[in-house]
């Protein structure tokens, strides 16, 4: 059988990356990471992705004149490399028909919120700054909404009195550690299955445990 290759799409610091490389390297993820591709020159996930010896592109948004021109480009690029799986891991664009249709419910993203709760940007800070009790983070297949797709799997993270957006976004980060590369797992070992919103994974075991905060 031939290996599940998947296109990792990052904006920023890579750190969802970094463990997705990790769990690949220590065998616990059996795909190849085909490619990398950031919009941003200077981002940190591309020098994670030299680093570790994985082709790198980056393809700047500057450079195009609509949402569509860059999309044709990134299809192009994931195409060339026989991408099976197109992984979002903190890529901050907004993408377009162009790539749903290329890759229909073949586009995951991590999402720092309990979603449909708290969609779009600065979550961390709106969870805090609304009050809830409980933040978390999110897998999903995209669609054509802002973060709206069928989840796949979620953590949930307390939201303690004396949290900044920095002291949440770093607790949710160890969480989206441990669920995106079980995500992608699932998904190269063909488990999942998209029914309506409902994701199906065969053969996963459910969570039992109920979370109450605070306590007592
Ligand atoms: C992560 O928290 C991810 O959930 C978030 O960006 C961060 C990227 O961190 N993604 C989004 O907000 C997507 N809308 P990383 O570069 O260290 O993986």
């Amino acid at each position: 059988m031939s290996i599940f290759r998947i296109g990792v799409l990052a904006s920023g610091g890579g750190t969802n990356l970094q463990t997705i490389i990790d769990h690949q390297k220590a065998g616990k993820l059996t795909v190849e990471i085909a490619l990398v591709i950031s919009n941003n020159p200077t981002a940190g996930a591309l020098q994670r992705a030299q680093a570790a010896g994985i082709k790198t592109l980056c393809i700047n948004h500057r450079d195009y004149n609509s949402r569509e021109d860059f999309d044709r480009a990134l299809v192009s690029a994931l195409k060339d490399n026989d991408v099976n799986l197109v992984v979002l891991a903190g890529f901050m664009r907004i993408i377009t028909d162009v790539m749903l249709n290329a890759f229909v419910h073949r586009i995951i993203n991590i999402h720092p919120a309990l979603l449909p709760a708290f969609p779009g940007i600065n979550v961390q800070q709106q969870a805090i700054d609304y009050g809830a009790r409980f933040s978390g983070c999110t897998v999903h297949f995209v669609d054509g909404g802002v973060d709206t797709g069928p989840i796949i799997i979620q953590a949930v993270v307390p939201i303690l009195p004396q949290d900044t957006a920095s002291s949440l976004s770093e607790r949710i980060l160890e969480q989206e550690h441990r669920i995106y590369p079980q995500a992608i797992q699932w998904i190269a070992e063909g488990r999942v299955s998209i029914e309506g919103r409902k994701v199906m994974i065969a053969d996963s075991a459910d969570c039992e445990s109920t979370l109450i905060n605070p306590i007592s």
